[in-house]
């Protein structure tokens, strides 16, 4: 059945003609008191431009930028981005994201109205009404990190296979041991999806393995700015059958089976999420995306699965100096994980799956090298996010163990049911204890050995190619041994990013500083990366 679907108006806030009149130039911060929901107004002359009191990043609340002189822009209680109310354009981040704007339009007695244009979300086209499912019709298997073993009906799909390997240069590794059969289950899928080229989801080593034995395996990604396999050819996988899909259009895969990929809102170029429905029944994997499809996303799907843990960069643990403090650092850590674990909650209790699971954020920096990073850099714990949104919501929750089995149609029609999740046998090995460092270490050792570190020009054209400048911040580069100590006879430099150059001291203007150690592996990764980008 086809069903029109047409854009939607909302009144979001109405304003008398005496409120509207009472407005003052510049910036207003606005509550509908029936709703609840925050608006901030700019006031110039007779233009009003209006948005939600939402920061695009994690759904922060704005307040007044004391250190805006100009009274234009407003700060993100969360992470501290600002947004230029009078643009409507962030300023730090600089250059990045526009803010949607709301309608503004007069009525006739002066009153005024905040108005949502709603477009159509794509997923509504063509619709389907939820079928019977049988018992084992839908299984999904945990495997791990952000890989899921979907058997929907005859049809088996797989999401980021990441099952062998580093990530990130040697920088995670593997939390849990994957399933014996983890090959098999590859080998046998009908169409993987992976949804953006971070390693952890684009795993080479793990591709190669697959490719050794079926070359041709369909893989979909999403048509992003920045392809997904950008690093094919270089990589020596031979993969013969990859799918580049456009957003936010179902792709037929059998008559009781389809998929859309979708990007995300803060990182468009590079990330994606995925909806896939069978016989009517969604399951959404919002994967990695910090604002999944710009926020709007289908509710009460019958599974949700998203990253949770947090912590995938090194930041602040590799900075010292300056408030860099141990413990600043625990501090920092601790709120930002909350924050997460917040937001997190929230989503699910907005969109109310009847099925929650965490995934994407099973990793551990395993290295050595990287113990104190391991120790430090804490991340969030699934269950309590679990035990979170079981707090707020009725939304039953999954804490997926790998080789673990849910069977949709069971956990559907009742989530006690002990046939519901089949845990993996007694005895099985759940955690890794041990890692094949050798051979990808081996790898990037050889880097280290390239010509180009004989050069110093190569750390401009690194930081030339990042192309980020324009930005009042001085970061002092050390080089460090694998225990973070300076490396005697290491490079030692200053990188001003207000406009790109190498002084030899620290600026006389007012600017952030911040000290950074870098290993030389790191930076011979990054460096690798730069040469492999420019061909
Ligand atoms: S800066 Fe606004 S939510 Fe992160």
């Amino acid at each position: 059945m086809e069903q029109s679907i047409e854009q939607t108006t909302e009144v979001l806030l109405c304003l008398s003609p005496g409120e509207a009149a009472d407005l003052k130039e510049g910036i207003n911060f606005l509550r509908n008191k029936k709703t609840g929901k925050d608006f901030i107004l700019y006031k110039s002359k007779n233009r009003v431009r209006a948005c939600k009191n939402t920061c695009k990043h994690q759904g922060g609340l704005f307040i007044k930028d004391i250190e805006d002189l100009d009274g234009r822009s407003v700060r993100c209680t969360k992470h501290n981005w600002r947004l230029d109310v009078s643009t409507m354009k962030y300023v730090n981040p600089p250059g990045s994201f526009c803010q949607d704007e709301l309608v503004v339009e007069m009525d006739e007695e002066n009153g005024l109205l905040l108005l949502e244009l709603n477009p159509p979300n794509p997923w509504d086209s063509e619709p389907r009404s939820p079928e019977h499912l049988a018992f084992g019709e839908v299984q999904i298997t945990y495997l791990t990190h952000a890989c899921m073993d979907l058997k929907l009906g005859d049809k088996r799909m797989v999401f980021d296979p990441w099952l062998t390997g580093p990530a990130f240069a040697r920088g995670w590794w593997l939390l849990h041991e994957p399933p014996s059969d983890w090959l098999e289950r590859l080998c046998r899928a009908d169409l993987i999806y992976i949804s953006h080229m971070h390693s952890d989801h684009l795993s080479y080593p793990t591709l190669k393995e697959l490719a050794g034995r079926r070359p041709d395996i369909p893989i979909y990604v999403g048509n992003t700015e920045r392809p997904v396999f950008w690093n094919l050819n270089q990589s020596g996988v031979q993969l013969t059958n990859i799918n580049i899909v456009p957003f936010g259009i179902w792709q037929q895969v059998d008559k009781n089976l389809r998929f859309m990929i979708l990007m995300d809102g803060v990182h468009p170029e590079m990330d994606t999420c995925i909806i896939v429905e069978y016989k009517g029944h969604k399951i959404l994997n919002t994967v990695d995306c910090t604002r999944p499809n710009g926020g709007r996303l289908p509710e009460k799907v019958a599974l949700m699965m998203s990253d949770f843990a947090g912590g995938a960069s090194g930041f602040p643990m590799t900075f010292s100096g300056g408030k860099f403090t141990e413990e600043w650092k625990a501090q920092f850590i601790k709120a930002e994980r909350k924050k997460l674990l917040n937001y997190k909650a929230r989503l699910v209790k907005d969109l109310q799956p009847r099925i929650y699971c965490p995934f994407a954020g099973y990793f551990v920096e395993s290295h050595p090298s990287d113990k104190y990073i391991k120790e430090t850099n804490i991340k969030n714990d699934p269950n309590e996010l679990n035990n979170l949104i079981k707090k707020n919501s009725d939304v039953v929750t999954w804490t997926p163990r790998p080789g673990a089995t849910l069977d949709l149609s069971r956990m559907l029609k009742d989530p006690t049911d002990s046939k519901g999740i089949i845990e993996p046998p007694e005895g099985t090995k759940i955690y890794k204890d041990s890692w094949d460092f050798e051979p990808y270490l081996n790898i990037l050792n050889a880097a280290v050995g390239d010509d180009i570190f004989l050069h110093s020009s190569w750390i401009k054209e690194y930081f030339t190619w990042a192309g980020f400048k324009d930005y009042n911040l001085v970061v002092r580069m050390i080089e460090t041994d694998e225990d973070f100590s300076p490396f005697p006879g290491g490079y030692d430099y200053l990188v001003d990013f207000l406009d790109l150059s190498f002084p030899k001291e620290r600026p006389s203007r007012e600017h952030p500083y911040e000290e950074l150690s870098v290993s030389p592996r790191c930076m011979a990764t990054a460096v690798h990366l730069l040469l492999l980008q420019s061909g």
